[in-house]
């Protein structure tokens, strides 16, 4: 019987080993995503070995644990970011702090190498370091620089070595899959691999769930939405979806979502707990602060609902995502409690059901397809589940939320016209704390900034922001001036994530 072989994935923290997994999955690999000291004991199950990014220093005191034998075993290896700068360490080479990061796109040239087989000299690639490598080991060569980044790609084909610093595994490198492929071919012939079926996720639920209740949080978002459809047609009757208006919903929205799911067969039931939100967050300013409140006050309502309707389970519509930038898997660095999953309490009496966590939001959409949901809900924008809450930078008052919620509808309103709307992640008003002088009808005014942020992604974990032309900009600034009395200045925020996130808290 022949063997089959996996790619092994050490997790060094990193916000990206869940996507390096995926893309290789897609090639119809195998993968098993590892801990930093993972020991290997039987090599003959092993056909490569890929070292992934982390958040940490290769050379501080308390870096990840590894073992150096992996590097004597034989076996290809791709190291990427921290794994790049890890391997050069580790086989003789220098790390260090350079003088400058590299967050964000940045232009590679790469020498001949089999690792960018097929990609022309140099094309865009995505960095996210500060440590640099500034010494080779021994035997090995630099294939690929930057202008900030003299090493930032190297190599031992006779030893099947490679390292890269860029992420290749997010769309913005643009022959990000050609490279992994390249790697990947050196080991065996690849295949492509499909997506698992709505089928298969309906009996997982099935089997997962049996014949007990549960209860699932609605936002109206594509991932809950997936998740209620789903669960429901694997459970029926047995589902209750519940709605928390927390007041810090876009406008028109609780209305909107009553319509869209009167159509279908799940019981739904809104709940209006704007009072009791304000109430709680009266005064609140900090973010994480915001997020765990939100976070802790549906769980009180979600566990409050299900004790009614005897539930044992709360299903969630957490996606990947939502839990690297928790923290939630091992070795990752917390970015944001996101609401999903940050807000847990270790005593919470249901059974937490995640039917979409291994997936990504593309994939999400998807299902969604696959599960012929309506346009509405398919391509619908991405809406934190904080809300607006965490669109207003200090503390929240109805009135300042009235003026995050009237900019959206006029920023939705106009990327639309325009035809913009497939093109964009996302697009949002951020409303700022501050004051700035301003002349409007020969008056000085002293009012609100709003920072117009639009930002286009494919997986959440980086984004770019929209090179939007500057008539529609100019179109969305005058308008909100115009109509908002409470605003005489509008900023569009031109940063990428990395370094910054999507949302401003
Ligand atoms: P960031 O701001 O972290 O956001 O770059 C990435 C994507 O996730 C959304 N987001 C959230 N979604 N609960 C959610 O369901 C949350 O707490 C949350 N925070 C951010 C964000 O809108 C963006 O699309």
């Amino acid at each position: 019987m022949k063997i089959k072989k996996k790619i092994l994935l050490f997790d060094f923290g990193g916000q990206s080993a869940h996507l390096i997994a995926r893309r290789i999955k897609e090639f119809g690999f195998d993968v098993e995503i590892v801990g930093s000291n993972y020991k290997i004991t039987d090599t003959s199950k092993i056909a490569g070995i890929i070292l992934s990014g982390g958040a940490r220093s290769v050379y501080e005191k308390n870096a990840p644990k590894f073992n150096k034998e992996l590097f004597l075993l034989g076996i290809p290896i791709l190291g990427i970011c921290y794994g790049h700068q890890l391997i050069a360490q580790t086989l003789g080479g220098k790390v260090a702090k350079g003088s400058a990061g590299e967050y964000g796109p940045s232009e590679l040239s790469v020498k001949n190498s089999k690792l960018f087989k097929n990609l022309s000299s140099s094309f865009p690639v995505w960095m996210n370091h500060r440590d640099t490598v500034i010494k080779l080991p021994k035997n090995f060569q630099t294939v690929g620089n930057t202008k900030t980044t003299k090493i930032a790609a190297f190599e031992n084909p006779k030893l099947k070595i490679y390292a890269v610093q860029f992420h290749p595994e997010v769309s913005h490198t643009k022959g990000g899959v050609i490279i992994l492929k390249n790697f990947l071919s050196q080991i065996s012939t690849i295949s492509s691999k499909k997506l698992s079926e709505p089928k298969d996720f309906i009996q997982e639920t099935k089997n997962a769930i049996g014949n007990k209740k549960a209860i699932v949080g609605l936002s109206g978002g594509v991932d809950s939405s997936v998740a209620a459809i789903l669960v429901s047609r694997a459970i029926g009757k047995n589902l209750l979806a519940v709605y928390v208006d927390t007041g810090f919903m876009r406008s028109g929205e609780t209305k909107q979502i009553k319509k869209t799911f009167s159509k279908f067969t799940l019981k739904l039931k809104v709940l209006n707990a704007a009072d009791l939100y304000y109430k709680n967050l009266k005064n609140i300013t900090d973010p994480e602060q915001k997020r765990k409140i939100i976070g802790k006050l549906f769980i009180d309502i979600f566990t409050k609902e299900a004790k009614k309707f005897k539930a044992n389970y709360l299903i969630q519509g957490t996606i990947y995502s939502d839990r690297i930038e928790s923290g939630s898997t091992k070795n990752s660095s917390k970015i944001k409690s996101h609401h999903n999953v940050g807000g847990l309490p270790k005593n919470l009496k249901l059974k937490i059901y995640e039917p979409l966590k291994e997936l990504y939001k593309d994939e999400v959409r998807q299902l969604a397809r696959r599960l012929k949901l309506p346009e509405e809900i398919t391509n619908r924008q991405v809406f934190p589940g904080p809300g607006l809450a965490i669109r207003i930078i200090g503390d929240l008052t109805p009135k300042k939320v009235n003026i995050v919620r009237e900019a959206d509808v006029i920023i939705q309103d106009e990327l639309k016209k325009a035809g913009l709307m497939k093109k964009i992640w996302m697009a949002f008003p951020v409303l700022l704390s501050i004051k700035s002088v301003g002349i409007q009808g020969d008056e000085r005014s002293y009012k609100y900034p709003v920072v117009l942020r639009i930002v286009q992604s494919k997986d959440a974990i980086t984004a770019n922001f929209a090179r939007i032309p500057f008539d529609i900009l100019e179109k969305i600034s005058t308008r909100i001036t115009n109509e908002i009395k409470e605003v005489n200045r509008v900023v569009y925020d031109i940063s990428n994530k990395p370094p910054a996130t999507m949302e401003w808290e």
